[in-house]
């Protein structure tokens, strides 16, 4: 029996982090795969790929938006003996007309999961490769580290999201439910759609976060027209702009407001309140004033 090793791609991100965390509170051998790491691993740069595969018994893929590399990247790890498969990808992705022409994320997971599910029933017959797929709702940590952290920091969130509700999920509940299903028996197979208990608007977010923050933090709801110019003035091309700006309408058409039982499906409980999160990320610091721009 060989020993395990779980590959974490992905593993300095926002949930790969956690994974890497939570796998190593239970003393699991892992390896991090990101650019900055040593090897380096690069998603474009196909000849970084089997160092990163060597010796691996099980990996946490938080795939490349915008480019079809996670089938590729599958086909080699299988042919090295990676025998289990955890894929992040998103809610939406089987629902007609969800992402728009521009999203760049939507084709990469709807092709990352078609080529997980090509490997069988994932529950180990088949090709024996046991898979499990986790398409999480928006994350609430887009406000305390990911691309919405600027504008919060700033005291005004601008934003074509109309008055869009989303149930937002933890990601530290994303990062327990991918470690279950890395670690444990009964994941093989399923997919788990994510989500926080309720839904809120952005307004209703930022209110959260402005208690805990001890200041202001508004929403300021833009036109998509309106959004993009101002993207494109604080310099994103017209691509990367047209791209944030659609990635915001499934959001802003409502289409994200529902919960999902996901958490209480893989891991036999509730999932954790947006209060929760802004309770967390406030002690961690992540609103300090001080860090304002
Ligand atoms: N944010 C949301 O609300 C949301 C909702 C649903 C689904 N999703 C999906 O979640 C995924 C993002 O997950 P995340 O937030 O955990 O990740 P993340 O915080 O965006 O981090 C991206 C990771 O990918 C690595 N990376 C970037 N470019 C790379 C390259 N060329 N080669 C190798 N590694 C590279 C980064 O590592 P280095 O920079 O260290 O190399 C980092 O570890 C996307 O597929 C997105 O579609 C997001």
């Amino acid at each position: 029996m060989r020993d395990e090793l779980i590959l974490v791609v992905g593993g300095t991100g926002t949930t790969g982090s956690r994974v890497v965390a939570r796998l190593r509170e239970r003393g699991v051998a892992v390896r991090v795969a990101s650019r900055g790491g040593e090897p380096r691993f690069d998603w474009t740069d196909r000849t970084t790929w089997d160092w990163a595969l060597a010796g691996v018994t099980a990996m946490y893929v938080v795939p490349f938006d915008g480019q079809s590399l996670t089938r590729p990247f599958v086909g080699r790890a299988v042919a090295k003996g990676v025998e289990r498969i955890v894929l992040l990808s998103g809610r939406g992705v089987d629902v007609p007309g969800y992402a728009g022409e521009a999203g760049a994320a939507g084709p990469t997971h709807v092709d990352g999961e078609a080529a997980v599910r090509a490997l069988g029933t994932g529950s180990g017959t088949g090709t024996g490769v046991r898979w499990t797929i986790v398409r999480p709702a928006w994350f609430a940590q887009n406000f305390s580290e990911g691309f919405f952290l600027d504008a919060v920091l700033t005291g005004e969130l601008r934003l074509a999201a109309g008055d869009g509700a989303a149930s937002f999920v933890d990601a530290e509940d994303i990062a327990a439910v991918a470690v279950a299903a890395l670690t444990e028996d009964g994941h093989g197979g399923r997919t788990y759609e994510l989500s926080g208990p309720r839904a809120l608007t952005i307004a209703e977010a930022l209110t959260e976060i402005s208690g805990a923050a001890g200041r202001e933090i508004r929403y300021v709801p833009l036109s998509p027209e309106e959004f993009v110019t101002e993207l494109r003035t604080q310099g994103l091309s017209a691509a990367e702009a047209a791209d944030y700006a659609e990635s915001l309408s499934p959001l802003r058409r409502g289409l994200d407001s529902h919960v999902s039982d996901g958490v209480r499906r893989a891991l036999g409980r509730a999932p954790r309140d947006f209060r929760e999160f802004v309770k967390s990320a406030a002690a961690d610091g992540a609103w300090r004033q001080s860090d304002a721009i």
